[in-house]
């Protein structure tokens, strides 16, 4: 499976959004990655969804978009996405998940299940007839700048290993929090194909976007 990149926009100046966004075209970025929280399913709110829309109408990269909320079916139709386009939502924070991952696919949407670092991979399992991406957080979601899980490996192991064993091998694993280099080195020898990339390597002070980008793209 190609190995992508996922751009995390709450990380980006958010003064310049579009200047980034250029920039993040120009360094061959495949995602842009826009985290949307409620400041319930995780301690913090960051970008909305006036701004996926805003986004939407900017760029032609595919949005990756990330709910960090409870309850996420409430919200699905208030973002103008497409086929292009995956919208992710958490195992934890959805109790009828199935139902919502099919709505997603109804709208013609790609679908994620993302699971936070406790939740074990095999919650997947009557799940995967609904999505087109798994998203091992890698990280406690909710902040930018935190360090990677103890068992970040071991579980995108066994992530790839169980979804291999299902049949779905084409489904790919994304990876989100702290993907540095060398965290991305560990994690795609791991079975990862998809990775956020914030503050651990692409959003750095006085570092050119797409000098970060393709130093990452070396390590894979
Ligand atoms: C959480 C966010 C963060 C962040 C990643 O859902 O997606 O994990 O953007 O960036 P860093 O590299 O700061 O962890
Ligand atoms: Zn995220």
């Amino acid at each position: 499976m190609d190995k992508l990149l996922s751009a995390s926009l709450m990380c980006a100046n958010l003064t310049e959004l579009k200047k980034s966004v250029e920039e993040l075209k120009n360094a061959g970025i495949d995602y842009l990655h826009l985290d949307i929280m409620d400041g319930s399913f995780v301690p913090n709110i960051t970008l909305g969804f006036d701004l996926v829309n805003a986004i939407k109408e900017i760029t032609d990269i595919p949005l990756d978009v990330h709910m960090m909320v409870n309850d996420p079916s409430r919200f699905i139709d208030r973002m103008k996405l497409d086929k292009s386009d995956i919208l992710c939502v958490h195992y934890e924070a959805d109790i009828h998940a199935q139902r919502t991952l099919a709505q997603i696919k109804e709208r013609g949407i790609k679908a994620g299940i993302a699971i936070n670092p406790q939740t074990p991979p095999e919650c997947i399992r009557y799940l995967t007839d609904y999505i087109d991406m798994a998203l091992v957080m890698t990280v406690s979601p909710g902040f930018a700048g935190q360090k990677l899980f103890a068992g970040a490996e071991t579980k995108t192991c066994r992530t790839r290993e169980l979804l291999n064993e299902w049949g779905c091998e084409k489904i790919p694993i994304e990876v989100d929090g702290n993907i540095s280099p060398e965290n991305g080195k560990k994690l795609s020898k791991s079975g990862a194909d998809i990775f956020v990339l914030g503050t651990s390597s692409l959003f750095i002070k006085g570092k050119d976007m797409k000098q970060a980008a393709d130093e990452f793209r070396a390590v894979l």
